[in-house]
């Protein structure tokens, strides 16, 4: 959290209005124009996120959603809080997002919808993904808690489907503690999801409060509670200024780590897209084989050494609720999730981190890798 950040909280709070307001309309319009969108639209989570964008598309219950099998749990919720059944789509090895051969194959059972994750901050390309699946673009929802400053080709994420989710999660790219955001083109659809986040309502607290306003309501959509507050605004305001410089400096610790890893030998770095640009939320290898030790025992020795590594993600079909939500033939035929997901290993990554940390890690994966051999 910037200096900035904190001392306008500090001003929310001392202001006499914490909750949506007009701190929440202008970073709104600040973090659109971030994105290079027409709309954003401040929710609670990317998790509520998902569940609006799901819920503006009017789906009989029951419809099928693809979704990656190799993602966080949050989307796949959403999808049955939704009322709809998740289909969950398997990975590819390189890219550890969904291939336009897995969800084209997802799809023939008939799908309604499509989640496409931008794993780790690869840009994953909508546009082929969605007709891969033979849908329009207007039915696919991205879950871009990764995907914050992507771009596949010249086009950022944020502006290449119907509704593209965003977190502002402590851990993220723009981190505000807890928030998140939908962007859309449409201006009817962020005007009904502006609705939709607050119960439905066709007025929220502050224009009903406001001088001239009236405290008449009336509830017009389904909805949940899901708003943003002008706190989480404002703090989000005054990190957005640091993003360009932070994404920067997330760039160059890939780089460091890609120039220091390449000749390790068991460690798959990530890929590069050909064209576009990498987010790089994480910094995410896979420990092969031939590395010598095992992936758990990697993260034991690495934690040993005072580094702090993580995993992204366990799959979503080896979790127990999902495994008896979907049953056991959904879950049975995911064997590229199933095979490399005990390889994955988040390296520490984040904005802050020096060179020499970053020399830290590798020497300490150089050593394993050395006395493993
Ligand atoms: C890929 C992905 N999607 C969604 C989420 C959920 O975000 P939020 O905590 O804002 O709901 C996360 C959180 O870690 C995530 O990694």
């Amino acid at each position: 959290m910037t200096e900035e950040a904190q001392q306008a909280a500090v001003c929310v709070l001392a202001s006499g209005w914490v909750t949506a307001g007009p701190e929440t309309v202008s970073f709104e319009k600040e973090f659109a124009s971030w994105v290079g969108a027409p709309e954003a639209v401040a929710v609670s989570s990317c998790t509520a996120a998902v569940e609006l964008a799901l819920l503006a598309l009017g789906l009989p219950t029951g419809a099928k959603v693809l979704t990656p099998t190799l993602t966080f749990c949050g989307a796949v919720h959403a999808i049955v809080h939704a009322g709809l059944r998740p289909v969950l789509v398997d990975v590819d090895e390189e890219t550890l997002t969904v291939s336009p051969e897995g969800v084209a194959a997802a799809a023939r059972s008939g799908a309604a919808a499509m989640i496409i994750q931008h794993m780790a901050g690869y840009p994953a390309n909508v546009t082929s993904l969605a007709e891969a699946a033979g849908l329009k673009t207007g039915s696919v929802i991205e879950d871009a808690a990764h995907g914050l400053g992507a771009a596949v080709g010249m086009q950022p994420v944020g502006s290449l489907s119907g509704a593209t989710c965003f977190s502002f999660y402590a851990t993220k790219a723009l981190p505000i503690g807890e928030g998140g955001a939908i962007t859309t083109g449409d201006p009817q659809l962020a005007s009904r999801l502006r609705r939709m986040r607050l119960h439905g309502m066709n007025q929220d607290a502050w224009r009903r409060y406001l001088p001239g306003g009236s405290w008449q309501y009336s509830v017009e959509d389904r909805g949940l509670k899901a708003n943003f507050t002008d706190i989480q605004a404002a703090i989000g305001r005054a990190q957005l200024r640091h993003l360009d410089r932070w994404q920067r400096c997330r760039a160059a610790v890939a780089a460091r780590y890609d120039a220091l890893l390449t000749a390790v030998p068991g460690i798959a770095l990530p890929p590069r897209p050909e064209s576009g640009r990498h987010a790089w939320h994480l910094y995410v290898v896979r420990i092969l084989p031939e590395f010598g030790v095992d992936r758990n025992t990697t993260i034991e020795i690495l934690a040993e050494n005072g580094i702090g590594t993580s995993v992204h993600f366990i799959p979503v079909h080896q979790h127990p609720y999902f495994r008896r939500l979907l049953g056991d033939d959904a879950c049975a035929c995911l064997p590229v999730a199933d095979r490399i997901s005990p390889q994955l290993l988040s390296l520490p990554l984040h904005p802050a981190l020096a060179d020499d940390d970053v020399e830290r890690v590798c020497a300490a994966l150089t050593r394993i890798a050395r006395q493993a051999g």
